[in-house]
Parts: C-alpha cells; structure tokens; sequence
C-alpha cells in the first residue's frame, strides 16, 4: 500500500491559474463566437525579443556542429550567464555577488517552490494575504505551519512586521497581485527583523525590471546586511518574454545561514547546490545564451521597449478605470492593476459577469487569500488593442 502525502489533501481542488483557464475554456466552447480578451494569468505577449532569437539561432548552429556541441551544463548554470547577471543586475547597484552564488533555473516560481526542500518542517512561515499562490501551496505541501500578513487598502498594502517569531518570510515587490511596492525604508524593517530572529526572507524580485518611481529597492541586498538574512529570485520571464521559453535565477549567498535542531550554523548555499546537482541538469545551453543576450545594448533597448510597451497598458487599464470611478491599486511600477469590485461585489462574481457579459477575463482578487475578497487583478501583459477594448467593455458594462 503506497501512502500519499496528506499535506496534498488540505491543498484547494486545484491551482488558481488552472481554475481559471478551465472556466474560460468551458465558456469559450460555448461562446466559440466571442472575443475573449485574457487579462487573468500574468504570461506575456511580445515575442521573444530579436537579441534573443540571434543568440538562440547562433546557439542551435553552435551545438550541431562537434566542437560546439553541449552535453549536460553544469547544474548551476553557465559561467557566461552568471557573470552578466552579476555584472548588469547587481554590480551596477554596488552589489557585490559571486558566481557561486547563482543558481540559473527554468523559472522562478519552479525555484519557490523548490526551495522549501532545504528547510524544516517545523520552521513557522510568514505570507502576505493576498499571496502569489506558489508560496503558500508549497508551504502546504509539506506540512508547514503559516502566518498571515494582511495587506490591504487599510495599511497601504504594507506588511506588518509578525507579533509573533516567524523562520521563513515570502516578500514578493513589486508584489504579485497588489501591483505595489515597498520602499527602502519598509524593506529595512524586514532585513532587521530578520536578523534579530535569525529568519530567511525569501525576496521575490519577477517583476524588479518594471519598477519606475526612485528609492524602491530592485534588489533586497540594496539592504545592508540583506546577504546575511536573504534569498533572491529574478526571472526572465516578464521583460524578454521567456514565460515559455523558461530561465530565470535564485541568489543564495554564501553568508545565509540555517540552523539544525542542536543550533550548529549550516550553509545554505551548500545545501542548495547539493539539492541542485541532485534534482536538476542545468537549463539547456541554448536558453542560457538566449538570457545572456538580454544583457547585450541591443537587448537591453529591445527589453526596455517590452516593460514600456506593458506599462502603457497598465496606465490605460489604471487610467481608464479610474475616470470610470473605479478604485485601483499597483500598475505604476507593476504590470498588475488591483481595482476594487464595484458596489462591493464578491470577487468571484466580477469574474464571472466580466466573463459572462463582455468576454473579459482577469484574476479573482479572493483566489489569492481572503483579503483580497472584494478585490480584482488586471494584468498589463495583453497587447494594447485588446487592453483598450477590454477597458472600454468594463467602463460601458458598470456605465
Ligand atoms: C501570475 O499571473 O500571477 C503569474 O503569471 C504567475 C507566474 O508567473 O507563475
């Protein structure tokens, strides 16, 4: 008789983006005639950018011939992508970071959901309600005990600091759903807080590259001493359009420290690089050069005009609600926009007279914690005449 896992069994049915998909789906087969414009799961619609495609058609040539050809990379990552992205995404913020402290992947929500491999079970978790589901599923999964931090309209979609002692702390900002951000200041609090309790923060960076107001943190090592209590993840994702492409990277310094029950200090980053090499070869060379690429002028420029293009969006679907008389939140330096439900209605309700009276689909705020009943995510990542025409819909339905 095999046992199962019956963490699984207090999970929801199924995963958020996975009810969603299938509801759109049932009402698309019976809708085959209506235009459904797609605002819900955060994947992308740009193409991959062409700096991008070149390092990729370069790659594919490169392995087909016997000197270029690559068997299995090191598990980590190539050292050519590992140094760029210390050179352009911490360097240039007087970062200091060391190859050995990368690990690439095939995406970040991959690399949090991973990483509670190398933790306890008896470690007390920290979330934000609303909450990018991975975070609190996977904590689930294995059986850990979770603590809610609210956020809300009420305090500014700020987390308070825990009344009681937490061990591991999920911060997504810019956040994934709200669209805010948390200054240096706020984000100074954690990093301490952290210290003090001898906790990790897990420091989810996805959507750093859209950040436009200055003095918000792209990084928590911006923190002083945030290497000593943090773990990053990034993604390449969002800004050069690899949601199915797949890379993305988790920083995992050589300072964090976990402890065992007699209280001897362990590496993290040791125990990281031996679940690594255990569980994972390395994302395919070609997909790593494709990253690479995202470093070059021509890729920054092209990835620069993606995040303006998205942000666009962002500002016609915010801009456009508003004047409507609709509340919302984020979209200034996040590709999401977090409006509250008209007349009070129920998130799932939204959802469904979007879907059912003018073919629009977006996120239940609800499906990301109870505190985000009542609320509503938009992503900016559809193309610009749909964002139009879905915002045009919803301002003429509530007329
Ligand atoms: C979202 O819509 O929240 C994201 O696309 C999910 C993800 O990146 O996994």
């Amino acid at each position: 008789m095999s046992l199962i896992n019956e963490n699984f069994l207090e999970l929801e049915d199924s995963y958020l983006f996975s009810t969603i998909a299938k509801k759109v789906s049932t009402f698309t087969s019976k809708n085959p005639d209506k235009k459904v414009i797609k605002l819900g799961i955060g994947d992308v619609t740009r193409p991959i950018v062409p700096a991008c495609l070149e390092a990729m058609h370069k790659a594919v040539d490169e392995v087909g011939t016997e000197q270029g050809f690559k068997g299995y990379g090191p598990e980590q990552g190539y050292q050519f992508l590992r140094k760029a992205i210390i050179e352009n995404d911490y360097n240039t913020r007087n970062i200091e970071i060391s190859e050995d402290e990368i690990f690439i992947s095939d995406g970040a929500k991959c690399d949090c959901g991973n990483i509670v491999d190398i933790f306890g079970k008896d470690n007390k978790v920290a979330i934000t309600n609303p909450v990018y589901p991975v975070y609190l599923d996977t904590n689930v999964m294995s059986g850990r005990n979770l603590t809610y931090l609210p956020v809300t309209a009420e305090n500014n979609f700020i987390p308070q600091l825990p009344k009681e002692k937490v061990d591991m702390i999920y911060l997504c900002f810019p956040n994934n759903p709200t669209g805010t951000v948390l200054n240096r200041e706020e984000l100074t609090k954690w990093v301490k807080y952290a210290k003090e309790n001898k906790s990790i923060i897990f420091y989810d960076a996805a959507y750093e590259a859209f950040i436009k107001e200055k003095d918000i943190p792209h990084s928590i090592y911006e923190i002083e001493g945030a290497k000593e209590v943090a773990i990053e993840f990034k993604s390449f994702s969002k800004t050069a359009g690899f949601t199915g492409l797949r890379c993305a990277y988790v920083i995992v310094p050589k300072d964090l420290k976990g402890y065992t029950k007699n209280g001897e200090q362990v590496s993290l980053n040791k125990l990281w690089n031996r679940r690594t090499c255990t569980k994972f070869n390395g994302v395919s060379y070609i997909v790593q050069r494709a990253a690479e690429a995202t470093y070059t002028e021509e890729g920054k420029r092209q990835i620069r005009e993606n995040i303006e293009y998205y942000m666009e969006n962002a500002k016609t679907i915010k801009e456009g609600l508003e004047k409507a008389g609709f509340v919302c939140y984020g979209g200034v330096n996040s590709p999401y926009v977090w409006l509250k439900t008209p007349n009070g209605m129920k998130s799932w309700d939204f959802f469904d007279k979007l879907l059912n009276d003018i073919a629009v689909v977006g996120t239940p705020g609800v499906g990301f914690g109870d505190c985000g009943e009542g609320y509503f995510r938009l992503t900016a990542f559809g193309t610009k005449e749909a964002t139009s025409e879905a915002v045009e819909r919803i301002v003429k339905l509530f007329k």
